[in-house]
């Protein structure tokens, strides 16, 4: 109850807060053309910051303008709202929220800290600089690990999922999809960020949450607070909880959960540590949670001279421990292939996502380290073709 209290509060406390936009960023000096203050509906405003981010030069202007526009109308997509929104003039509030936001993307800030939460396998997750924003094709590796976890046969006597270690787990993008598709599964997630910690924590809350407010959407049929919450819910399943009115949203949060509604138990099934696996001994701290059955990792793995040519979007706002991998990228990919086999069981597996060069530097490292017992068993390619992810399995002694 002390839980469902705070997050009233958060809610009650101010628009910007409750849509989860950047807090404490300096005024911005761009201004808006003397044409966005008359009566303009959504399509146009769209085209609008859609022209002046391509004029300056703004990566994916058009896709940037939808979000921003979308997020302001309580929607995920642009293409989600209701086609009405798509043509009703907006209101001087929300086109100054609007300009407020794409002054955030003008100084190079990614859409997904604009509004300040971000979809990951079905998740809807809070995005906050400089934890590492999830990309698509980490998905795919979360896809792999759950393939691979179907077709093992349950260990005899087992009674629960597999016991999994993320290593850098950020915002907890790759934990808590893993643990939301295996119900049986426990996760110990493991980032030496401070502000990564803190956001896999705020994640883990966020989505027992959201699993309480999806369960109370039949009862909410008739409010027409919720029609838009309705829309997008019938059309892609999508949630988004800040558009709810303030009164709509503490009925909700001031109903504690039905003991259904928290069958996804996220926050009970992982274990946040910080922890450096780069420190001496750090082992240590995992193994009474052991034996584990898979590592899961998105380590930093980028080649240090290829870290001057990343985005503005990534240098300026993402933090780079979490992609420099140093010399060849492998600083912290061998540290976890070193460090898992006293943390796996006999036939443990490690799944990992890599730069393409690196499914032949990790095998030849491997091949030089035959007392660690591991054996990379497979590549899989990306959705552009390219060899990025290795499952690496443990052998018997
Ligand atoms: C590429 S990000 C991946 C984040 C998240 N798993 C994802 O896929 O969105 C790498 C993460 O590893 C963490 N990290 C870097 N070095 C680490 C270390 N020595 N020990 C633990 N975590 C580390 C970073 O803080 C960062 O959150």
């Amino acid at each position: 109850m002390k839980l469902w209290g705070r997050i009233l509060w958060t809610l009650l406390s101010g628009s910007r807060g409750r849509r989860g936009a950047p807090q404490g960023w300096a005024p911005n000096s761009w201004k808006p053309r003397s044409s966005l203050s008359g009566q303009l509906n959504a399509t146009e405003v769209v085209s609008h910051w859609t022209q002046v981010f391509e004029q300056r030069g703004i990566p994916e202007a058009r896709k940037s303008s939808e979000y921003i526009v979308a997020h302001v109308l309580g929607a995920k997509t642009f293409q989600s709202l209701r086609p009405v929104l798509w043509t009703k003039p907006l209101t001087p509030k929300q086109l100054q929220y609007i300009q407020e936001l794409c002054s955030h993307r003008l100084q190079r800030m990614p859409v997904q800290y604009i509004l300040g939460e971000w979809d990951f396998q079905g998740l809807s997750l809070k995005m906050e600089p400089p934890v590492f924003i999830p990309r698509p094709e980490t998905e795919e590796l979360v896809e792999w690990v759950l393939e691979e976890v179907a077709q093992r046969p349950p260990a005899v006597g087992a009674q629960s999922g597999p016991l999994i270690l993320e290593v850098g787990c950020g915002s907890g993008a790759i934990a808590l999809s893993l643990l939301s598709q295996l119900p049986e599964s426990q996760v110990i997630a493991v980032d030496k960020g401070e502000a990564a910690v803190r956001l896999t924590r705020k994640n883990a809350q966020r989505e027992r949450c959201n699993e309480g407010c999806l369960a109370l959407v039949p009862w909410l049929y008739g409010w027409t607070d919720c029609e838009q919450w309705l829309y997008c819910w019938s059309k892609k399943g999508s949630f988004p909880s800040w558009s709810l009115k303030p009164r709509v949203m503490a009925y909700i949060l001031c109903s504690p959960p039905p003991p259904h509604l928290s069958r996804l138990q996220l926050q009970d099934r992982i274990r946040i540590v910080p922890l450096d696996i780069t420190s001496e001994g750090c082992w240590t701290h995992l193994l009474p949670w052991g034996p584990i059955d898979l590592v899961v990792s998105n380590p930093p793995y980028v080649f240090h001279k290829d870290m001057e040519q990343l985005a503005p979007e990534i240098c300026s706002y993402e933090d780079l421990v979490a992609l420099d991998g140093g010399e060849e990228g492998m600083d912290i990919i061998t540290r976890i292939l070193t460090l898992a086999p006293r943390l796996l069981n006999a036939s443990g597996s490690i799944f990992l996502e890599v730069d393409p060069r690196h499914p032949e530097l990790v095998s030849s490292w491997l091949q030089s380290r035959p007392d660690l017992r591991l054996s990379l068993v497979a590549v899989r390619k990306d959705f552009c073709g390219r060899p990025r992810f290795l499952h690496v399995r443990k052998s018997a002694a």
